[in-house]
This record gives C-alpha cells, sequence and structure tokens, in this order.
C-alpha cells in the first residue's frame, strides 16, 4: 500500500464481543510548507492566504500548513511589516515565526513549494534524500506568470502587492490539486 494511499485511507479495527468491525480513520492531514530565502516575506504570506483559503473552504482541519527559510538571517521574527500590511489590506493575517528548513521538514511534509529556483535548488541539495516532494510554487501557474516569486524585500511596496497577486492565484490550484 502506498504512504499516499495510507494516508487518505486509513482504517483501524475495533474488536467488540459482537464482532470485529472495520471503522475508517480521519485521515492524516496533508502538510504543507512553503519555502523562502528569510521565511518572513514570500512565504509568510503564502502560509496566510493559504490557510485563508482552506478555512473559506472548510477543510482546515485535512491540513498542516507553515513555512521557512532556506537562510537563517530571521529566526524567531515575525514577517516583514511592508508584507504584514500588504496582506492586511486583503484581509490575510501573517502571524508566523521565522524558522529555517531542515532536512527533517523535507522528510516530513507531503509537499514543499519553494518561491523560487534558487531556493529550490538550495532545498534539493540541503535535503540529501528523495525530494519528489519539493516543488515550485509556480508549477501550478500559467505561463503569463514568472517562474520565480520575485523577492520583494530590497523593492517598493508594489513588490509586496505582486507576490500576493501570484499566491492568491496560484493558492487555489495548489488546494484543488492537494484534495
Ligand atoms: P523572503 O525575502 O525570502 O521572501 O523572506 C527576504 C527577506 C530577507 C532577506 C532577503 C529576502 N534578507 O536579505 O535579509
Amino acid at each position: 500500500m502506498s504512504g499516499e494511499f495510507a494516508r487518505k485511507v486509513s482504517i483501524f479495527l475495533i474488536v467488540s464481543p459482537i464482532g470485529v468491525m472495520l471503522v475508517p480513520n480521519s485521515p492524516k492531514p496533508f502538510r504543507l510548507m512553503f519555502v523562502c530565502l528569510g521565511n518572513i516575506c514570500r512565504s509568510p504570506a503564502a502560509q496566510a492566504v493559504m490557510q485563508a483559503l482552506v478555512q473559506g473552504r472548510k477543510v482546515a482541519d485535512r491540513f498542516e500548513i507553515d513555512s521557512a527559510g532556506t537562510a537563517s538571517y530571521h529566526l524567531g521574527k515575525l514577517p516583514d511589516s511592508r508584507m504584514i500590511e500588504a496582506g492586511a489590506k486583503r484581509g490575510f493575517k501573517l502571524t508566523s515565526l521565522a524558522k529555517a528548513i531542515t532536512a527533517e521538514h523535507v522528510a516530513n511534509r507531503e509537499l514543499i513549494l519553494a518561491m523560487d529556483r534558487e531556493n529550490l535548488n538550495n532545498i534539493r541539495r540541503m535535503s540529501n534524500q528523495d525530494s519528489h516532494n519539493v516543488r515550485l510554487l509556480s508549477d501550478y501557474l500559467d505561463e503569463t506568470w514568472p517562474r520565480d516569486v520575485p523577492d520583494p524585500y530590497y523593492g517598493s511596496d508594489a513588490g509586496f502587492a505582486y507576490v500576493l497577486d501570484m499566491l492568491e492565484a496560484a493558492c487555489p490550484k495548489i488546494l484543488d490539486d492537494c484534495l
């Protein structure tokens, strides 16, 4: 039985005086992680957009969503205030604290989505294992969007808004693919 199959249809046995029953177990949550460089702009925003989406679609209990960075510059910090503000304008609440991705995260997530190709390559190199579950966020977008979610950190407010445009376009497609 594949891991994916087991995750979706796990069951457990109840043995009672009247016989043995097969009872469907509640499925294990789908663990989804978004990754950027600093974990204070793009990936916390992706986490918040996706969290709002699963809540809106009433499937939040089926997901565990978090985010991380490939660099350790901002460990323990809240997202960048410019990203918090841009998210708030669209109703998203960014509350994550920055952490650095580890090989263990890669082993313990069904899907890891990198914001750009440089981070994708760094995750694959760092994980030192089969990283079939590590993909690029823009794999879920058509060619009218760039391959990389542009790093907004050294740019203007428009860059933060554009990150959200990309995330709001990609997240419904990611969710449809995960369900
Ligand atoms: P993020 O943006 O990868 O989207 O969180 C950045 C945050 C901080 C830095 C670079 C990018 N930095 O150089 O400190």
